[in-house]
């Protein structure tokens, strides 16, 4: 049976995630940061991660180093704080490079023992990030964090190519969850499918693309 690890699991698109790689018959490891009563009702294994604290990523390195082997690693934790001109200078600015362009980063570094030839690794990364396409400016903290993932995840993707290792960039589209205050194009659900539909696609010719869910190519 093929075995993944989603972060941010307890709610949102790393919910559905779960959801659907255990209606395909994956064996599933969600991570999260506290109870996470509907991730238990999947009936998957419950790891706590935080992805911003090194020494939980190491804990749950270690609690992983007992023969597990991951096929699959989706890197989906993140987040969005307000980062205006004159939020420069706040704890949640820096939060934000913390979470969503380090922690993928130090996270697939930590799991690269129980990650091997022929794994996938996909980073949940965001149009924002995107260079090319920011046409509308502001969101100081999330553009800046996810084109720092965006960056991390094309060298990650040179350095574990030569282990066999995939590294998909994907952005889930505009989705209706907690960090969009509920707004968006697709539900969750549908966002999931998509995502899963571009890293079965995935694979060592296409290691280090960026795209949308929907499958079109997306501009650094
Ligand atoms: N929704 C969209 O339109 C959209 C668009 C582009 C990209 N994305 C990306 O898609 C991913 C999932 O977003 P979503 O819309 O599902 O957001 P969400 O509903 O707000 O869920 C975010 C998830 O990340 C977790 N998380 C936040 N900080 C964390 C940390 N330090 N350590 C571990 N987990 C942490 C949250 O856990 P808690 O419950 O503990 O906070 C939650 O499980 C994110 O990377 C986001 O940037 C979303």
């Amino acid at each position: 049976m093929s075995r993944a690890l989603v972060t941010g699991a307890n709610r949102g698109i790393g919910l559905e995630l779960c959801r659907q790689l255990v209606d395909k018959g994956w064996d599933v490891i969600g991570t999260s940061r506290g109870p996470a009563p509907a991730l238990e009702e999947l009936g998957v294994r419950v790891e706590m991660l935080d992805v911003a604290d090194e020494e939980s990523i190491d804990a749950l390195a270690r609690r992983l180093s007992n023969g597990t082997r991951l096929d699959l690693l989706i890197n989906n934790a993140g987040c969005a704080e307000k980062s205006t001109l004159e939020d420069l200078n706040t704890p949640g600015m820096r939060k934000q490079f913390e979470v969503n362009a380090l922690g993928p980063i130090r996270l697939t570094w930590a799991l690269l023992p129980v990650l091997g030839q022929g794994s996938k690794v996909a980073m949940i990364t965001s149009r924002m990030g995107s260079i090319g396409d920011n046409s509308s400016g502001g969101h100081y903290g999330y553009r800046m964090s996810k084109a720092a993932l965006n960056a991390g995840s094309v060298s990650l993707a040179q350095d574990i190519r030569e282990q066999g290792i995939a590294v998909g960039i994907l952005h889930p589209g505009f989705v209706k969850t907690g960090m969009t205050g509920g707004r968006g194009d697709v539900t969750p659900d549908v966002s999931a499918s998509r995502l899963l539909e571009r890293i079965d696609e995935l694979s060592l010719e296409t290691t280090g693309t960026f795209r949308h869910a929907n499958g079109e190519d997306l501009p650094w």
